[in-house]
């Protein structure tokens, strides 16, 4: 979020619970198994469970997946795990109170921790937890992070700072992969890595004797383009096929009226589906891999809270 905040995106141009499930059923007749709603914030859209539900009932659905700020989650997950929500990612940066105020501009760090507890007690395993880590803000925390990794079911997830506009990037503030691993590693010598799956944006390892694991999402300085497999459908129902690109191929939202009339008219939808999704997917195998960090911290892109991680 930029410091200055960002206009919000008014209700009518989001899309509607329907259209959401719309869009997510011509993508899982066509192959995807993995859906993950994040945002902006997800949990305060007032019909999540809702969509939760009809998403998690799409036949071909292995995984429904949310990312969070974690601030109202613990009161919602029961019900959210109900609707069929399967793996929770809660983003958190630090473990000092004080910081988090700083960074978030607000209070909620005890919220965040009651969500990650929540998520254990719930059963989910492992519970997810990003933390973007910023030169000067927290990379002093790497360890005690860890630590947490210890005698719970968490995956801790160090993410490299990706420039997007109004979040002030710059290379000073960016700790690559290559110096966390090395921090890790002097203490924790037992880290060992785990075999990736080909489709993971994470580098995985684990320490002996430790419940949980820890990830590297080294997005800036080692990409993994070649291995990538995600498309983000936006609020508003534009389409990215990689975060970091700048061109939003098409307005979805007109094409799924063309859809709903076609459907309605003449029962061409499944055509129609078939060339929409071919189209995606062709342009995500073109795009080889992005231009790189220097060009990225340059060029035009939604501010994150727009895109959705
Ligand atoms: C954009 S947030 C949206 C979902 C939700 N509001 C949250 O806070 O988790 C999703 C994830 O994006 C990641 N993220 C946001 N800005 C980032 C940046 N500049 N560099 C790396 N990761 C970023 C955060 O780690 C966060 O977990």
């Amino acid at each position: 979020m930029p410091a200055e905040g960002v206009e919000l995106t008014p209700s009518p141009k989001l899309l509607s619970q329907n259209e959401i499930v719309h869009l997510a059923n011509l993508f899982v007749s066509s192959g995807v198994d993995k859906i993950r709603l994040t945002g902006g914030e997800p949990t305060i859209r007032k019909d999540i469970d809702e969509i939760c539900l009809q998403l998690s009932n799409l036949k071909g659905l292995k995984t429904l997946a949310m990312t969070t700020n974690g601030i109202a989650l613990a009161r919602k997950l029961l019900k959210l795990k109900e609707c069929g929500l399967t793996s929770v990612n809660i983003s958190l940066d630090t473990l000092v109170p004080a910081k988090f105020e700083f960074m978030t501009g607000r209070k909620g760090h005890e919220r965040v921790m009651e969500s990650i507890n929540a998520a254990i007690d719930c059963g989910y395993n492992p519970v997810k937890v990003n933390c973007d880590l910023i030169r000067g803000f927290n990379v002093d925390e790497i360890c005690d992070f860890i630590e947490l990794t210890g005698d719970k079911p968490i995956n801790i997830r160090f993410i490299e700072f990706m420039p997007f506009d109004g979040n002030v990037w710059n290379v000073k503030k960016l700790v690559p992969y290559l110096e966390m691993l090395d921090r890790v590693a002097k203490k924790f010598t037992e880290l060992k890595r785990l075999q990736d799956h080909s489709t993971d944006t994470a580098k995985n390892f684990k320490i002996d004797g430790h419940l949980g694991t820890v990830s590297f999402i080294t997005s800036t300085t080692e990409h993994f383009c070649a291995g990538c497999n995600r498309l983000r459908l936006l609020a508003d129902g534009n389409f990215k096929i990689c975060l970091f690109g700048t061109s939003e191929l098409f307005e979805f939202r007109n094409l799924i009226i063309a859809v709903k009339v076609r459907h309605l008219v003449n029962g061409l939808s499944l055509c129609h589906i078939a060339y929409v999704v071919c189209y995606v997917a062709q342009g995500k195998i073109l795009l080889s891999s992005y231009a790189g960090m220097f060009d990225i911290a340059k060029t035009a892109n939604r501010p994150m809270i727009h895109i959705g991680g």
